[in-house]
């Protein structure tokens, strides 16, 4: 009894840790032009227990020529584009909360890449920490 007790807690914590957050944007595949502005979102969506979101820390990882591996045991993170507080607030009634990270490459070579959000946040009652990783596929357009 208890122990299918902890096994329940243990699978609602995973589906709400599954959901923690999620990239908006940019879409996977998108074209990032080097000494142009983009956004990174980062969505929170409204979860079943208490998240309290902290930080954020967001970097790019540049693969050259060929697509970045999907081999997630490596936990890089590449070039660190923004690293601090997470504070997501709600904008637009049809999205979820979010908060917009706007970031310029100025890269000179074009190449395919892989941006990773890593989010760090307290959850439930007790509280306990959590990190999550998101991840979305790029390609970036060098300015040569
Ligand atoms: C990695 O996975 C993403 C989707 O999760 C996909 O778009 C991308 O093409 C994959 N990359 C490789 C090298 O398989
Ligand atoms: C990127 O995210 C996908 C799922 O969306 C996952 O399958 C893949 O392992 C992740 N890749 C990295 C390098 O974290
Ligand atoms: C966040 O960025 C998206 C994409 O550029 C934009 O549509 C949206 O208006 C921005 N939201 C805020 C609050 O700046
Ligand atoms: C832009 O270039 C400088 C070196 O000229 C580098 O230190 C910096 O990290 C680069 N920024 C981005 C976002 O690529």
């Amino acid at each position: 009894m208890r122990f299918s007790l902890a096994i329940f807690l243990l699978t609602s914590v995973a589906c709400t840790f599954a959901q923690i957050f999620q990239i908006g944007a940019p879409a996977p595949g998108a074209k990032l032009k080097a000494g142009k502005p983009f956004v990174i979102q980062v969505e929170q969506p409204n979860s079943l227990g208490p998240i309290e979101p902290i930080s954020v820390a967001i970097g790019l990882q540049r693969c050259g020529s060929s697509p970045c591996s999907n081999d997630s045991d490596d936990g890089i993170l590449g070039q660190i584009l923004f690293a601090g507080n997470f504070q997501p607030q709600r904008h637009e009634v049809f999205l979820p909360p979010y908060q917009n990270y706007t970031v310029t490459l100025n890269d000179t070579q074009s190449g395919f890449g892989t941006l990773h959000v890593t989010g760090f946040f307290l959850i439930g009652a007790g509280p306990s920490p959590q990190i999550a990783t998101r991840n979305v596929s790029v390609t970036i357009k060098g300015e040569n």
